[in-house]
């Protein structure tokens, strides 16, 4: 039996994982990334300090804690020592006790970026509206054998230089090809002489991480793996082309870190109260008009990577009751359960998807065909005819008002899975335990 908790993500990002992960976090040994890169923003607001993160796990902000990035993760060298700068800043210590990197970690170079934005372009009206980090480019990188991995900092400068070179033959005629795209051709003595510098930042850090994540695995010391990005994002799984470049699931989290599915003791899948996605493809339950607007507005669901205001849109248990099987998921943490009282206060009605129509049929799975029918699953509702208000001081769930633990009911019933954390306000002392 092993100690290891998973938090995954139920539908398209963003519903607040670094709630789980913070509380998950308390009594663990080692937190760890493993797949993703800084394409994620974990938002974590703790004794009112907001501190928003895109690599390093969010187990940071605890003492004594040993916080990874595994090799599944695609690192951007600028961003990693940015948010080391802005933690120090913050009082929060950066050190090799509390913090490592492994060597196997691709990292995530200035023209992946470019590569990022230039696909994107060519891609015209069927762009994914990626984050724009580079995270595709990255990953088709490494999957193509010519990436370069955060090992390779510690190389000198002149066999750096060669892999670089190796990497951007096909790049630099790409550029070179693509009128406005000219001056992102790489020079790559350049680029490997600045990676040089840059490596000084960061080469206390580089290691092997198998061997601090299998001595914790030994010991039977609790380990959590912080989940980026979610189910419907997934290469394998999700609303593929608009997904994401790698697998958000609960397997790929675990595989990226390097620990075989015995040693995982829970999964925990985290959702809103309501649905959000950046970026595009099918969002059934959306709103694309003033009701999306308002829950926008309440839920605040602007990116914290890259501020676009976040597609909104009704629960939708179709797709939370699917992530139970493929993540695994044991409990649920519930964002939002405010702002959703809130939503029902303004329209006297709250919606939850627990089915859809398609064609002709009732049926409880996401379609994968949808481009071949052409059709578009109708959204089937439960409604609730009341919102509620949620007093700050709120400690239990009996102190909950009764619609919300209807709501609250509601959502276990139809996903199948129990509800372990319930989010209401920003703050993780907004939080009810169960
Ligand atoms: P990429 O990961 O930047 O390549 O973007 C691919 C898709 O995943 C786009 O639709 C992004 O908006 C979405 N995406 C990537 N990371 C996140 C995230 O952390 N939250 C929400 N959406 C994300």
């Amino acid at each position: 039996m092993g100690n290891v908790t998973v938090i995954v993500g139920c539908h398209w990002g963003d519903e607040g994982k670094g709630r789980a992960a913070f509380f998950e976090s308390q009594d663990a040994h080692m937190i760890v990334r493993s797949t993703g890169g800084n394409n994620a923003g974990h938002t974590i607001v703790y004794k009112g300090k907001k501190y928003a993160l895109h690599l390093i796990p969010s187990g940071i902000i605890h003492k004594g804690k040993m916080n990874v990035i595994a090799p599944g993760v695609v690192v951007d060298p600028d961003v990693l020592i940015k948010e080391m700068e802005t933690l120090e800043k913050d009082g929060i210590k950066v050190t090799k006790r509390n913090f490592a990197v492994s060597g196997r970690a691709h990292l995530i170079m200035p023209y992946h970026r470019d590569l990022d934005r230039l696909k994107e372009e060519l891609k015209g009206n069927s762009k994914v509206g990626t984050t724009g980090k580079g995270i595709g480019p990255a990953y088709s990188d490494k999957a193509d054998r010519i990436g370069i991995r955060l090992y390779d900092l510690l190389l000198p400068q002149k066999k750096l230089q060669e892999k670089i070179e190796l990497a951007i033959k096909t790049h630099n005629q790409l550029f070179k090809a693509n009128e406005g795209f000219e001056n992102c051709v790489v020079d790559s003595k350049e680029l490997a002489k600045e990676l040089k510098q840059k490596a000084h930042k960061l080469k206390r850090f580089i290691c092997n991480t198998d061997d601090l994540i299998q001595n914790a695995i030994r010991k039977d010391e609790k380990i959590v793996i912080e989940g980026a990005q979610a189910y419907r994002l997934d290469i394998d799984h999700g609303d593929y082309p608009m997904v994401t470049s790698s697998s958000p699931n609960t397997s790929g989290a675990i595989s990226g870190a390097g620990i075989g599915p015995k040693y995982v003791n829970k999964t925990i899948g985290v959702t809103k109260a309501y649905c959000s996605r950046v970026g595009n493809g099918p969002f059934i339950t959306e709103q694309d008009n003033e009701i999306g607007d308002l829950i926008r507005e309440l839920g605040g669901e602007y990116g914290t990577t890259t501020k676009r205001p976040r597609r909104c849109g009704w629960l939708d248990c179709v797709v939370l009751r699917m992530a139970k099987i493929t993540m695994g998921i044991d409990e649920l943490c519930l964002n939002h359960l405010d702002t959703i009282g809130k939503i029902g206060n303004e329209l006297g009605k709250i919606y939850i998807c627990y089915a859809y129509k398609y064609n002709g049929e009732v049926i409880e799975y996401f379609p994968d065909d949808i481009e071949i029918t052409g059709e578009i699953p109708k959204p089937l509702y439960i409604s609730l005819d009341t919102g509620w208000d949620i007093p700050k001081d709120c400690k239990t769930y009996e102190d909950l008002p009764a619609k919300a633990k209807e709501f609250i009911g509601l959502v276990e019933e139809i996903s199948e899975i129990p509800i372990k954390y319930i989010g209401f306000g920003a703050d993780n002392k907004y939080t009810i335990v169960l």
